[in-house]
């Protein structure tokens, strides 16, 4: 690769993840429908001015799908790259230094939402494979590139298009750049990612509101009910009562846990500055990593109902509703936890309310084998810039169609060149610059050496075991 690209062409590269960033493609939001449009199309240019004989936006019910073939290289490997154009809703607002949608540079980072996920880290790939293109723009290996837009909101237009057309997932290898380093300096690979299981649950328990002293005293009210039951599906130690929910669990292995206890970490400062309480919640027999990595949680993300307007208004609510999730780990699925969870619900709920559960989508916990040759090759990549290779970790977060990017059996390199504190889905998101820099020589240098090395033969490919989604 080209090592002074990245100082000769610094300028022209923030201008144009600027202009990316300042798309505010916002999955969640269908006001923003058009906005996450206008970042596919953006992408699309882009690869198309890389060089990319074929880029497509494939369409289905939702924000398309970017799709887009290098020039193929005759007996060179293959290369997916998987990413995200879509962005978390910037609320609360007022709490950005600066608007999420005019990417600043300060002390060194990009404040913008998108800025770490995964727009950022896109770019990042896409600069890589930049420096490696020959004056014909040809690359030194086959690269396929699939972008969706729904990551953030539980879109389906990607799973829809694998599932129909599962021979895009053919490859030598599957990189996708959407996580972070353990810490600064200290690179990192994934070998889980928590599933994810997300639902609504309402509570009615009137027909309409009523007036709070006319029958307040023998109304039931929905949204006590509601907090009523919420409380009894986590007890105060952190344990959740959702029967037999742990059963399936699968302990970290002692390889795992011993891995997890040599990593750098001072829980005082994460408290400090990453969680920002004066508590750490959670099941204290288990260690930090452990209860972040490891085992199931359950989270109120919202409660809607009665009156939370400016002044006060006297109402008994007849109707209330609260948005919870929970994080699943290897050995759990999605299928069953969410029936578990409506089973929960049931018989949690009092018979004189009209309880619902309606799972709004979700996704399978992911392990993922590090023993194929691609690991080693990113590891020196990483350890040629960085000076260490990656240490493994699991993921808290999820990704919800990394399970059938493995489906066609190759090995998917989870990796990243966040840092812990760009602060994802919070207020003041950020990339760190230097972190950009580098990941663009990473990257590039990762390339080039996989175009040499990851060529698969019969046997390498019908050997390594490969990442499967757990039941
Ligand atoms: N990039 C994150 C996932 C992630 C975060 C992985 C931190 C590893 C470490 C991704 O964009 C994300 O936020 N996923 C959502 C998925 C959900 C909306 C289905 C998540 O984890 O909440
Ligand atoms: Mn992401
Ligand atoms: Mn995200």
């Amino acid at each position: 690769m080209d090592t002074s690209f990245v100082a000769r062409e610094q300028t022209r590269m923030l201008g144009e993840l600027s202009e990316f960033l300042s798309i505010p493609s916002v999955s969640a939001l269908p006001a923003h429908a058009a906005d996450c449009r206008r970042a596919a199309e953006w992408l699309r240019e882009e690869l198309v001015s890389l060089g990319c004989p074929t880029v497509e936006l494939l369409e289905g019910q939702g924000h398309p799908v970017v799709w887009a073939e290098s020039p193929r290289v005759a007996g060179r490997p293959t290369l997916l790259i998987y990413g995200h154009y879509d962005v978390q809703p910037p609320d609360p607002l007022d709490e950005w230094i600066t608007p999420p949608f005019e990417p600043t540079v300060r002390g060194g980072g990009l404040y913008a939402r998108g800025a770490a996920d995964d727009k950022g880290q896109v770019f990042c790939l896409l600069k890589a494979y930049e420096t490696t293109l020959d004056s014909d723009r040809r690359p030194p290996l086959n690269v396929n590139f699939i972008f969706e837009g729904e990551e953030e909101s539980g879109g389906h237009v990607i799973a829809d298009l694998l599932r129909a057309e599962p021979e895009r997932t053919r490859a030598d290898a599957v990189l996708v750049c959407d996580m972070s380093y353990f810490a600064p300096g200290w690179p990192a690979v994934y070998t889980a990612l928590r599933g994810l299981c997300y639902a609504e649950i309402s509570v009615r328990t009137l027909e309409r509101d009523l007036h709070s002293g006319t029958y307040g005293g023998v109304a039931p009210n929905a949204l006590e009910t509601l907090v009523r039951l919420l409380a009894k599906l986590k007890d105060a130690d952190g344990e959740i009562q959702i029967p037999k929910l742990y059963k399936a669990v699968e302990p970290p292995t002692k390889h795992e846990l011993k891995t997890w206890k040599q990593l750098p970490f001072d829980k005082t400062t994460f408290l400090r500055d990453e969680v920002t309480g004066q508590v750490l919640t959670g099941l204290k027999e288990y260690s930090i990593f452990e209860r972040v990595w490891a085992l199931p949680t359950f989270e109120i993300h919202g409660i809607k109902g009665g009156f939370v307007g400016e002044g006060a208004k006297t109402v008994i609510p007849a109707q209330a509703t609260a948005k919870v999730s929970l994080r699943l780990v290897p050995g759990q699925s999605y299928a069953k936890v969410g029936k578990q969870l409506e089973r929960a619900v049931a018989a949690l709920a009092p018979r004189w309310a009209e309880v619902k559960v309606n799972l709004l989508h979700g996704g399978d916990p992911v392990r993922v084998d590090v023993g194929h040759p691609a690991f080693a090759v990113l590891d020196e990549a990483f350890s040629a810039v960085t000076g260490r290779p990656a240490v493994r970790v699991r993921a808290g977060g999820s990704i919800p169609i990394i399970p059938e990017l493995g489906l066609a059996g190759a090995p998917v390199l989870l990796t990243g060149i966040g840092l812990p504190d760009d602060g994802l889905h919070s207020p003041n998101e950020k990339l760190d610059l230097a972190q950009l820099w580098g990941g663009i020589e990473i990257f590039g240098r990762f390339f080039d050496l996989f175009a040499e090395k990851g060529a698969v033969t019969e046997t390498s490919a019908a050997s390594y075991p490969l990442p499967v989604p757990s039941a």
